[in-house]
């Protein structure tokens, strides 16, 4: 064994280390502390009126393929701002909630009424949604900060669930974060066919993931 070799064994063995200090690391910087709320929604019929937003002048599109969503953007409405993810969804068989101020994406909803849907939307939490009974469940909500506290949100989720209802769906299930007062508050709007019905816990440690959900 000479000099030239020993340098390379120590080369490996330095790339093999580094190697493993960066998954250590990777795992490590993927920890996730999530806990949330479980609501469960059995929409009936709503007065539309109760839920318009205050800006007067918008547009709310239902999207239900990926076509749709090209022939959008082709027509120039700009999705550019939104976290990705109403493409997968789409992809999927989720349905797609947007709501435009003049061509810009101010809000988004997407539902998801079979397991696939769901997988693209919403993969993280355990609880059940009985997609063969009429159930369903929503996810992706987001409001550009642009747009934010003029009842967007509240309004994009009263379409969804009138869509949904008017497609024969009894329960629709959604988490919110237990410190997302928005969101919890726009849930409350819908009372009293809505309610609070688990406290959730996620973690992810190391790789590893554990969940735990309390009745409420
Ligand atoms: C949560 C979110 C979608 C709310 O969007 P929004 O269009 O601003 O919501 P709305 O205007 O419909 O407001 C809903 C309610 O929350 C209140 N609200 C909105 N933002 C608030 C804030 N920052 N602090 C306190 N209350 C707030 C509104 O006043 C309204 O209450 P009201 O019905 O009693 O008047 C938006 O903040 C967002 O995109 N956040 C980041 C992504 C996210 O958290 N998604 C939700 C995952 S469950």
């Amino acid at each position: 064994m000479g000099p030239i070799s020993d340098a390379l064994k120590a080369g490996f063995r330095f790339q093999g280390l580094a190697a493993f200090f960066r998954r250590v690391s990777a795992l490590v910087t993927a920890n996730e502390r999530l806990d949330y709320y479980l609501y469960e929604c059995r929409p009936s019929k709503r007065n539309e009126a109760e839920f318009r937003p205050k800006i007067p002048d918008f547009a709310l599109k239902r999207l239900s393929s990926v076509k749709e969503l090209d022939e959008l953007i082709a027509g120039g409405y700009d999705l550019s701002a939104e976290p990705p993810l109403t493409r997968l969804g789409l992809e999927k068989g989720a349905v797609a909630f947007l709501l435009f101020v003049g061509r810009e994406l101010a809000s988004r909803e997407l539902v998801a009424t079979n397991a696939e849907a769901r997988a693209a939307i919403e993969d993280k939490y355990p609880y059940k949604v009985n997609f063969n009974n009429q159930e369903a469940c929503a996810s992706g909500a987001w409001t550009n900060p642009k747009f934010r506290q003029q009842g967007l949100h509240t309004y994009v989720f009263y379409k969804a669930y009138d869509y949904l209802r008017e497609n024969n769906i009894k329960i629709v299930w959604s988490i919110i974060w237990v410190d997302n007062i928005a969101a919890q508050k726009a849930h409350q709007r819908f009372a009293p066919d809505i309610k609070k019905v688990a406290r959730g816990r996620y973690r992810k440690i190391l790789g590893l993931t554990f969940y735990k959900e309390s009745l409420i």
